[in-house]
């Protein structure tokens, strides 16, 4: 059990549990090579030259901008300028955006679409064409499994999911694909709802002796407790509507590559074409968004750690899947890969699906809805919710349940969250 304590003022004191803080986080240093990503957080990508010297940044809310001639014009629209020319191809505070969001994940190049499902269809289209084949993680978001599995298969791409927990599966699977079709592998780690933990640098490297392409979604562990691209994935997408807006205020997502001249032709070719642009005003709450990044993913560990270790003491609930816990299957992959085991939780109560929807409409604090990555905690049921357009005849062979419960942690004090499930539990 946790043992944190209050303090006389009622803050939460969080003192030693048996969930290990993967990488201890908060005895991370500065880097020689830069600033610390907390300080990038706030000022990475910052913008040279701006006369107003507003210290928030200001938000360009203009579609178009005027050129000083018809010379001028030429120049920008043959990109021999990187003056503006239509939001939907670049304005200020997007930029400002996609330059924070490289400097956080390490790459060269970020594109900021409207949502994370924009991010992440443009990426699929932009990597592969007619007789390719994508593989996927057994459990991916809803929205994603339905483009790879529904959509894309009728511009005759194929997609498959495997596990790919076991990197040797994958090996296997790159050997018997002797017409090479297979160009991407896209992945969740943690993974949506079950929390697998999948090796990105295994992957990599297996993937890359075949010129595969590994795509990455990091919107559960956001770049504060895991960066893909230095573990040699090419390419990160984000729901930037969860943890890096972190209000359930606005929707966006990002892509962001180590390969420059790949992220201008997702922008340009991919954003720009079909249309999937980020609005300059939820550019500017995602930037408000991230300044608070590294303090509210501390809350959301610790209180998802605590949570966790509380499940999985319960006599009411079968199993837990949360990365900290070290009974979690890839426990070991997990600690190697992120600096903190984040902020979602599912878990199986003993029981039926009857009693898991019980226990959710018990809940009081604790909201029942779709989202993650709020200052709110949020429950839902991943196979009757988000992940509804999965087979139901082949649930289990994707690794979910009915009754799998998926839980996203918020920022509450983390006693109050426990005394919810708890109280729940019991009823
Ligand atoms: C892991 C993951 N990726 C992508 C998405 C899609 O993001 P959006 O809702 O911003 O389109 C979600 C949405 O829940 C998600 O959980």
């Amino acid at each position: 059990m946790s043992r944190n304590k209050q303090d006389a003022s009622g803050q939460q004191n969080i003192e030693e549990t048996s969930v290990k803080n993967l990488s201890g986080m908060e005895n991370r240093p500065a880097s020689k090579a830069g600033p610390a990503i907390e300080t990038r957080l706030i000022h990475g990508g910052d913008a040279e030259g701006d006369e107003s010297k507003t210290l928030a940044p200001p938000i360009h809310m203009s579609s178009s901008f005027s050129f000083d001639t018809i010379g001028h014009a030429e120049e920008v629209m043959a990109f021999e300028s990187s003056d503006y020319v239509y939001t939907r191809g670049n304005n200020p505070t997007l930029r400002l955006f996609e330059n924070r969001m490289t400097r956080l994940e390490g790459g060269t190049a970020a594109v900021a679409f409207s949502s994370g499902m924009a991010a992440i269809s443009s990426v699929l289209f932009s990597l592969a064409r007619p007789g390719d084949t994508i593989l996927t993680h057994k459990t991916v978001y809803g929205s994603t499994h339905t483009v790879t599995a529904k959509l894309l298969p009728r511009y005759g791409i194929n997609s498959a999911s495997v596990d790919l927990t076991d990197p040797s599966r994958l090996e296997e699977i790159l050997e018997k694909d002797a017409g090479g079709r297979i160009k991407v592998i896209f992945f969740e780690t943690p993974a949506n709802p079950t929390l697998a933990v999948i090796d990105i640098k295994t992957i990599a490297e297996v993937a890359h002796c075949r010129q595969v392409t590994v795509v990455v979604d990091n919107t559960f562990a956001t770049p504060y407790l895991q960066n893909p691209l230095a573990l040699g994935a090419d390419v990160v997408v984000h729901s930037a509507t969860k943890y890096i807006c972190g209000h359930g205020d606005a929707m966006g997502g990002v892509a962001v590559t180590g390969d420059s001249a790949y992220g201008f032709s997702l922008k340009f070719d991919y954003m720009c074409e079909l249309g999937g642009v980020m609005s300059p005003f939820n550019a500017w709450l995602m930037l408000r968004g991230l300044k608070t990044l590294a303090v509210r993913m501390d809350r959301h560990v610790q209180n998802a750690g605590k949570a966790a270790e509380f499940l999985e003491n319960h006599p009411r609930v079968r199993r837990v899947h949360y990365p900290g816990l070290a009974s979690h299957a890839q426990f070991d992959t997990a600690s190697r890969q992120m600096r903190g085991a984040g902020g979602m939780i599912s878990f199986e109560l003993e029981g039926n699906l009857a009693d898991a929807k019980l226990f959710i409409d018990k809940l009081k604090i604790i909201k029942t809805a779709v989202s993650l990555g709020d200052c709110e905690t949020l429950v839902q049921l991943p196979a009757a919710m988000t992940h509804r357009g999965y087979d139901r005849e082949r649930l289990a062979e994707f690794g979910l349940t009915e009754s799998m419960i998926r839980l996203s942690i918020g920022i509450e004090h983390g006693d109050d969250i426990v005394q919810d499930i708890a109280q729940a539990l019991d009823a």
